[in-house]
């Protein structure tokens, strides 16, 4: 049997001084994550759902690393919000039996600040850096050394009496996610021996994830309601449980008992959550995109403007899925809307096209 792992650190703007360790194997929260999405989070690599060739992938890194008595090599999971990078940074040490630090690359705005996580790392830990695209410059470079030689050079004094002192640490795995791999430097995305891209999950996948989590949450879900519900999901786990929150509070309040596909439809058009899971800020995207820029190509921070949402946000959170439906290009003058996005949208009349403008 594995130890019971140590998971600590979360949510505080700034590390503590000295990382608290929570006993027992308890998962701390998540910056951006809440509570509910923390209970329905799957502990352990056999309650993970999709995502098989990056499980396989990680169990065989498991596997080689339980018979070496190594630690794991440093990994990378990057993908868009709610695919599930959190859940496998804490999977991975619950798996091993090792503790697990969490922070995050906002909470790091000096070197200084990742020491206190650093010297309290045991022999095969794991120190997981969220967001890890937003380190500054200074804690990156920092970074190096740390994961090549596991060795921290601190630098001391100033002029002629400055000097450096090097620091030996235990071996340990850092564990890196991110929504933008892009925005990693090479020699820091480089030093990663590992990198996994999550993708969004298939209608099937999110249907057992909303079938398994109902009954987490002793909620009687038909399975007409839950495939309903992984429909309008976005290929996203994080917004299927939240759909079946949601549904599950309409049930309660305006009707009593399992959750039928009729109802699961109501509460999702009350949340006025379309066909293809598109909400309002979806929409609101591509309807600026068509009116305000005549289809494109636009600019991200044009479009930002335009909708008065940090062109950030829209990046992560609104683009992927929209790529991925096809309903948007990324070209190099700009976003484009696509053809099934009008049909989609049913936008074909607001303006005239100009002969082979789009498509
Ligand atoms: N592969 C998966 N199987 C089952 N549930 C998942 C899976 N991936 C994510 N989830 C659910 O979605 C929630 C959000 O996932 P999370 O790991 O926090 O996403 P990310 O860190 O990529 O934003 C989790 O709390 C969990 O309930
Ligand atoms: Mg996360």
């Amino acid at each position: 049997m594995a130890r019971e792992p140590i998971i600590s650190g979360g949510g505080g703007e700034k590390p503590p001084p000295i990382p608290p360790s929570i006993p027992g194997g308890m998962s701390a929260p998540d910056p951006g994550d809440d509570r509910f999405n923390e209970e329905l989070r799957p502990k352990k690599l056999v309650d993970v759902i999709g995502q098989r060739k990056v499980v396989e992938r990680l169990q065989i890194m498991l596997n080689a690393c339980r018979k070496r008595k190594e630690p794991l090599g440093h990994l990378l999971f990057d993908g868009p919000p709610g695919l599930g990078k959190t859940t496998f940074a804490t999977v991975l040490p619950r798996e091993l039996g090792v503790e697990c630090h969490i922070t995050s690359g906002p909470a790091l705005s000096a070197p200084k600040d990742l020491l206190p996580y650093l010297t309290n790392l045991t022999y095969g830990s794991v120190l997981f850096i969220d967001e890890i695209h937003r380190l500054p410059k200074t804690v990156e470079e920092f970074i190096y050394p740390v994961m090549e030689d596991f060795r921290v050079d601190i630098a001391l004094g100033e002029g002629v009496n400055a000097r450096t002192v090097n620091l030996k640490l235990k071996p340990f795995t850092l564990i890196g996610a991110t929504t933008r791999s892009g925005m990693l430097s090479a020699p820091l995305r480089d030093r990663f021996v590992n990198r996994q891209h999550l993708e969004f999950y298939s209608t099937e996948e999110l249907t057992e994830i909303v079938t398994r989590n109902a009954a987490k949450l002793r909620t009687q879900i038909v399975s007409a309601a839950a495939h309903e519900i992984a429909i309008r999901s976005r290929g996203t786990p994080r917004k299927s449980n939240n759909l079946l929150r949601w549904t599950r509070d309409f049930v309660d309040s305006e009707a009593d008992g399992q959750v039928t596909l009729t109802l699961a439809q109501a509460a999702l058009e009350k949340l006025e959550i379309d066909s293809l899971g598109l909400d309002h800020q979806d929409r609101r995207y591509l309807k600026t995109l068509w009116t305000v820029f005549a289809g494109g190509p636009a600019g991200l921070q044009a479009i930002g403007h335009s909708m008065n949402v940090p062109p950030d946000t829209l990046e992560d959170e609104v683009e992927p899925f929209l790529l991925r439906l096809g309903f948007i290009q990324r070209t190099p003058r700009g976003r484009t809307i696509s053809a099934a996005a009008l049909e989609h949208l049913k936008l074909s009349g607001d303006i005239n096209l100009p002969p082979g403008h789009l498509f």
